[in-house]
């Protein structure tokens, strides 16, 4: 398994080298912004986007349907949500803790004319009510999966899909795992099934 974030995080950690310090003063900036962030407590994963063609299998395994409600906790710039709305006729939430993406994001919704369709909430996905959800989409870290497990299993219905990009819900059994090539890169989609206890997790 590849770890993304990890080679973003490296990245980060170098911020403050030599070698960085040869950078343009822009690119140094956005990179120490990025390290405050991911250093925050609250801060479950650095923003780094699912490529496209993920985005529309994980819907596409969630079994999406039109008029279910997707939740996308962490929604970067809304790729998700967007493509819930315009390709599954889905309603579908976006919850996002940095407020610069969640300013463009909600711009980004507008000016497509999603947001009868697409709320952009500004919040911790730790504290959304995720009750109405049918769906909720992760591209999160595997530590931060396990701090939200236990508001999944309080809180969604039985019969709600939980799909995870590259980061597995550990101690739950998914229903479906799937591999696919992007770019030259291997990413693993997790789908799992709310149902009784029994259901999810592992034996
Ligand atoms: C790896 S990106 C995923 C973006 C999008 N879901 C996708 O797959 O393209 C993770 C996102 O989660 C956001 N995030 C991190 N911690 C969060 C939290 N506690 N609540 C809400 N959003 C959070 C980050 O700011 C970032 O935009």
């Amino acid at each position: 398994m590849q770890f993304p974030f990890l080679r973003v995080l490296s990245g980060v950690l170098a911020a403050g080298t030599a070698v960085l310090a040869t950078v343009a003063a822009g690119t140094v900036l956005s990179t120490s912004a990025a390290a405050q962030h991911f250093t925050d407590p609250d801060t479950l994963a650095p923003y780094y986007p699912s490529p496209q063609a993920v985005v529309e299998r994980m819907l596409a395994l969630a079994d999406l349907k039109p008029d279910d409600t997707v939740y996308d906790l962490g929604c970067g710039d809304g790729r998700i949500v967007i493509t819930a709305a315009t390709k599954f006729s889905a309603r579908a939430v976006g919850v996002e803790i940095r407020s610069d993406i969640y300013k463009s994001t909600l711009g980004r919704v507008a000016s497509l004319g999603l947001s009868d369709r697409v709320k952009i909430v500004r919040g911790d996905a730790l504290k959304t009510n995720l009750r109405p959800a049918d769906v909720v989409t992760l591209y999160l870290l595997t530590s931060s999966n396990e701090r939200l497990r236990p508001i999944l299993e309080a809180q969604l219905k039985p019969g709600a899909r939980v799909v995870s990009h590259d980061y597995e819900i550990r101690s739950w059994k998914p229903e479906q795992t799937e591999r696919i090539m992007v770019d030259g890169r291997f990413h693993t989609i997790y789908v799992y099934r709310m149902g009784s206890e029994k259901d999810t997790k592992r034996k």
